[in-house]
């Protein structure tokens, strides 16, 4: 076991390392089935999806390509402010591809609202939205996954890539944060 100092920050661990690492192996052979003669293009949003993209592409062994786009909507809280920002933009072309968009947590769905209309605006073939968690209690956007790792309660959430004041993304576990941590 590595050495940590976020444990202590943690009231309970929700999903182990190797529940997500297996979970992730299913979705990515669902994903295989569905799109491995379609050379799709993964879109991970940025911070978050970082760890969950690097094993999605993994598990999913079919010739396809990665690209990132920066979206922010927390500034620090643990609420969505319902306003999307773009802190950092696609970098090609994604005119008839067929998208796969890398989300660690649909939660509000303000995000990935913004985030689909975006991309079919920009003319793309298809979106499929694939998130690891899916926070569907809190939803204020009529948005939905077609591929989600696990359901979790109204808690928020850290670790595998989620973050709480840009901390914690590194834990290897998915866990809820003690209420002490963020009231301070
Ligand atoms: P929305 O509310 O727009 O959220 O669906 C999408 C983005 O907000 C972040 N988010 C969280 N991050 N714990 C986190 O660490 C949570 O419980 C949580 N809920 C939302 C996340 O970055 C996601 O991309
Ligand atoms: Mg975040």
């Amino acid at each position: 076991m590595a050495k940590s100092n976020m444990d202590q920050d943690i009231l309970k661990v929700l999903f182990s390392e190797q529940e997500i690492h297996d979970r992730i192996q299913e979705m990515g052979n669902q994903l295989y089935d569905e799109f491995h003669d379609r050379n799709p293009l993964f879109v991970g949003v940025l911070n978050g999806c970082f760890l969950f993209m690097a094993d999605l592409v993994r598990a999913t062994q079919c010739k396809s390509e990665v690209e990132f786009i920066g979206l922010s909507s927390y500034q620090n809280a643990t609420k969505s402010s319902g306003v999307v920002q773009i802190t950092r933009d696609l970098q090609r072309d994604i005119s008839g591809r067929d998208i796969i968009v890398v989300e660690d947590i649909l939660d509000s769905g303000n995000t990935l609202y913004f985030l689909k209309d975006y991309m079919l605006a920009k003319g793309a073939n298809s979106i499929t939205i694939v998130t690891l968690l899916d926070k569907p209690s809190r939803r204020e956007k009529p948005i939905y996954p077609d591929l989600a790792g696990f359901e979790v309660p109204d808690e928020f959430v850290v670790g595998f890539g989620l973050d709480y004041c840009q901390q914690y993304r590194n834990m290897p576990y998915i866990g809820v944060l003690k209420p002490e941590v963020y009231s301070k």
